[in-house]
This record gives C-alpha cells, sequence and structure tokens, in this order.
C-alpha cells in the first residue's frame, strides 16, 4: 500500500499541467505534487499513475515517490480562485501525490544527451503501457540533480476505458516516432531483453496491489477490486512480452 497523508496547506496551482495539479503540504512534512480525483480526467488517471509510476521504479527507471493524500474539502473554501475551489470541493478523499522535485527542469533534447541504453529503457517502457504523452512537444521528463525523472504518466493504457475490448486494444502497436527520445537511437531489443524477464506474475500482483482501493471500486463488469486488479496485471503481463517487436517509428 502507498503511504497515507493529509494535506496541511494547499500552496500553489501548476499552472502548466492540463488537470491543474497543484503544490500541496502534508502532515509529514513532505512538499507534492498532488492530482486531484476531482479533476476532469477522473480516477481512471491516477490509478495509470500507480500502476505505471510502480511498475517503472521496479524496473530500475527513475520516478517520484508516490503517496496518496487525503483531503478535507473545506480547505476548498478558503482558495480565491474559483477554479482551484472548485477542484478542492470535489475531490474530498485520497487523492495522487509525488514528491516534488525541488528545482528540477524539464528536459530539452538539445542540453540533455541520453544513452540509447536509457532511451531504449524509457521508450521501451512507455510502449508496454501505451504512453501517448512523452513527445517532444510535451516529454513529460524532468532533470533533476543530472539525472532523468519520469513524471505522468495519466495517458497511458487506454485499455482501462473500455474493458470487454481491452485484448483487441492492447494488441495494438506502438508508434514511437514522436517519442522525446526518438533521436537518440533508443536500444528497445536490449532493453527488452533486461526488462521484458522482470515483468513477472508476481511483480504485477505487487505493483497493481498499490492501487488503492476507493479508485477501483464500481467498475461495471468486475466482482470486486482485486478482479480488477488482475485485468490490469493480466494486460501488462500480455504486452510485455511482445510489445518490442511491435514499436514502430525508430531506427
Ligand atoms: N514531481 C514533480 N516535481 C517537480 N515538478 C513537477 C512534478 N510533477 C509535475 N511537475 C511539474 O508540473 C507540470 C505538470 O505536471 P504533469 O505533467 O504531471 O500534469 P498534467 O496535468 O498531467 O499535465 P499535462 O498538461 O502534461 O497533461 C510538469 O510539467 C512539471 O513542470
Ligand atoms: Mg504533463
Amino acid at each position: 500500500m502507498l503511504k497515507e497523508v493529509t494535506v496541511t496547506r494547499y500552496i500553489t496551482p501548476l499552472r502548466e499541467g492540463g488537470s491543474l495539479p497543484g503544490l500541496v503540504e502534508a502532515d509529514d512534512l513532505g512538499t507534492y505534487v498532488m492530482k486531484f480525483t476531482g479533476a476532469g480526467q477522473g480516477r481512471k488517471t491516477l490509478v495509470a499513475e500507480v500502476v505505471c509510476g510502480e511498475l517503472a521504479r521496479r524496473l530500475g527507471l527513475r520516478v517520484p515517490g508516490l503517496v496518496t493524500i487525503d483531503l478535507d474539502p473545506v480547505l476548498g473554501l478558503g482558495e480565491p480562485d474559483q477554479e482551484v475551489q472548485g477542484l478542492l470541493k470535489a475531490s474530498g478523499g485520497a487523492n495522487l501525490g509525488m514528491d516534488f522535485l525541488s528545482r528540477a527542469i524539464g528536459f530539452d533534447a538539445l542540453a540533455f544527451p541520453v544513452s540509447p541504453e536509457e532511451a531504449g529503457r524509457i521508450v521501451w517502457f512507455d510502449a508496454l503501457v501505451g504512453n501517448v504523452d512523452r513527445s517532444w512537444r510535451n516529454p513529460n521528463l524532468l532533470v533533476w540533480h543530472g539525472d532523468l525523472w519520469l513524471i505522468d504518466h495519466g495517458a497511458t493504457m487506454i485499455w482501462h476505458h473500455n474493458w470487454p475490448g481491452a485484448r483487441t486494444l492492447a494488441e495494438r502497436p506502438y508508434d514511437a516516432s514522436d517519442h522525446a527520445l526518438a533521436p537518440f537511437g533508443p536500444d528497445v531489443a536490449g532493453a527488452a531483453d533486461a526488462l521484458a524477464p522482470l515483468v513477472t506474475e508476481d511483480l504485477l500482483a505487487e505493483v497493481t496491489a498499490e492501487i488503492p482501493e476507493v479508485w477501483l471500486a464500481g467498475e461495471p463488469g468486475f466482482g470486486d477490486p482485486d478482479e480488477l486488479r488482475r485485468a490490469y496485471a493480466e494486460q501488462l503481463l500480455a504486452r510485455a512480452a511482445v510489445i518490442h517487436e511491435r514499436i514502430e517509428g525508430i531506427t
């Protein structure tokens, strides 16, 4: 289970994020980037953040630490900005928090060279989860302490928006031509050799166990949250075995 903390102060919105994530302080004295259940994209975005973030971390990629943040919607009352107030009021209960990487800078391909090995691992991982949000226009990669960090995994696993058709969706190839790391000659074959064997049933059970139960409840077609957890795991397990042959758009 992810660590659970409670918001003590809403600091400021991060205006560059489409979903209006906020910077908050919590009762463990941590500073977090908070993503709200009440945001337009809904709780599946947060499920995707947890599954992808916890999987990437276990594959040795750098992802800021994740927590669940409890929010008392009363906090919204003191917020002058209408949009922020609405978001806070609509997001009572468990939200997602991510360790704030203070003074991290956005990845710039011209200023930060990436090895074919590291590029390959990230492209392979993005193909596995079907990430459409790592393009050169919007890389969702941060440079912090001289290393690359992965953020923003909300737009992944498109199949969880349509479980009856999930298998077909998961068989689709991954188009990496716009990927922020495509110019670095990503070694996806090497990445697949190193990472695919790590994506086991046990590892995926561990990863999906981290999804807060309240974000899984009530999914049509599923008896209980654990059944839904298994569906996430099965998709990724099947995809891990074949995805390297279905990455298009890189040489
Ligand atoms: N853990 C973090 N540490 C430091 N800065 C962060 C962190 N997470 C996000 N940011 C900053 O906030 C911005 C918005 O975050 P993120 O991309 O996750 O939000 P989003 O609403 O999903 O964005 P998008 O507009 O890409 O859909 C990032 O581009 C980055 O500048
Ligand atoms: Mg983003």
